[in-house]
């Protein structure tokens, strides 16, 4: 009987403490998702809450390699950069990479990880570290603009669309078409999944939403896979579906 007893106390101790140990999380959340999206990359870098950051080249990015960076060298511009080791692998195989990112942390690790050692400068107002065809611009994407830098001909976005909210998407995409040639190619990555179960960042972004984004731009959607398996961070959270799609938009 006070074996019952004490079995019945032991589960409900422990059931109270889930419920405090979520609402906890819960309020981390809301006071985290309550600060400006700018302060929360910062706070993201610093607390190493960085896990969108891959330290291979991102396989998407390969497989579609030759058309998207068919008829080189180009200048690439790879938004919302963080320390992507892409811009290394586009650099070595001889094209000029410009990413732009807004946390300093993010361009001191990638060239220290790199092992390269890294110039400053100034440029158009903004801080600048460069070194070989790598140049790294440390500012808000919509500070850069095409009376201080040349124009791209090639934009690699990999988690820099689906990193912005909804408001602030159609903004950046006209942003990035006034940074881009006439005739320039942008290979897009992105996500769409079931917003309702889970605030962004990354935010879903679906095809029609997309599309309507570029619209009088050429869309092609190069492929769709359903990647649930290999995010079990999202299973977690009970999502069903994880798309990833790629398209390869000509401006
Ligand atoms: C999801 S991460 C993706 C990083 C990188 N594209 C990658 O594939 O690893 C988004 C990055 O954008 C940066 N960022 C967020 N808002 C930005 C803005 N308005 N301008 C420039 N960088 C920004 C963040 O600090 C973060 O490093």
């Amino acid at each position: 009987m006070l074996e019952t007893e004490f079995l019945m106390n032991a589960r409900r101790s422990l059931e109270l403490a889930g419920v405090w140990a979520s609402a906890l999380r819960a309020w981390g959340r809301a006071v985290r998702y309550a600060l400006p999206m700018t302060t929360r990359w910062h706070d993201s870098w610093r607390e190493g809450r960085t896990r969108f950051h891959q330290s291979d080249v991102h396989s998407d990015l390969v497989r579609h390699a030759e058309r998207f960076l068919c008829g080189g060298p180009h200048r690439i511009l790879v938004p919302l950069s963080g320390k992507t080791v892409d811009m290394l692998w586009l650099a070595e195989l001889g094209h000029e990479v410009v990413g732009v990112e807004l946390v300093p942390q993010a361009l001191t690790e990638f060239f220290a990880e790199q092992n390269l050692e890294a110039r400053e400068s100034t440029e158009g107002g903004l801080r600048v570290l460069s070194s070989g065809a790598i140049k790294l611009v440390n500012a808000d994407i919509f500070e850069v603009n095409s009376k201080h830098f040349r124009l791209f001909d090639r934009i690699w976005d990999r988690a820099a669309l689906v990193a912005l909210p909804p408001q602030v998407r159609g903004r950046y995409v006209r942003h990035l078409r006034s940074l881009a040639k006439p005739g320039a190619l942008l290979l897009q990555n992105l996500f769409e999944y079931d917003q309702s179960k889970m605030e962004g960042p990354p935010f879903s972004v679906t095809d029609e939403e997309f599309q309507s984004q570029y619209e009088g731009a050429e869309v092609e959607c190069l492929d769709e896979t359903d990647a649930i398996e290999k995010v079990p961070q999202f299973r977690e959270r009970g999502h069903e579906h994880w798309l990833v799609r790629n398209y390869l938009v000509t401006l």
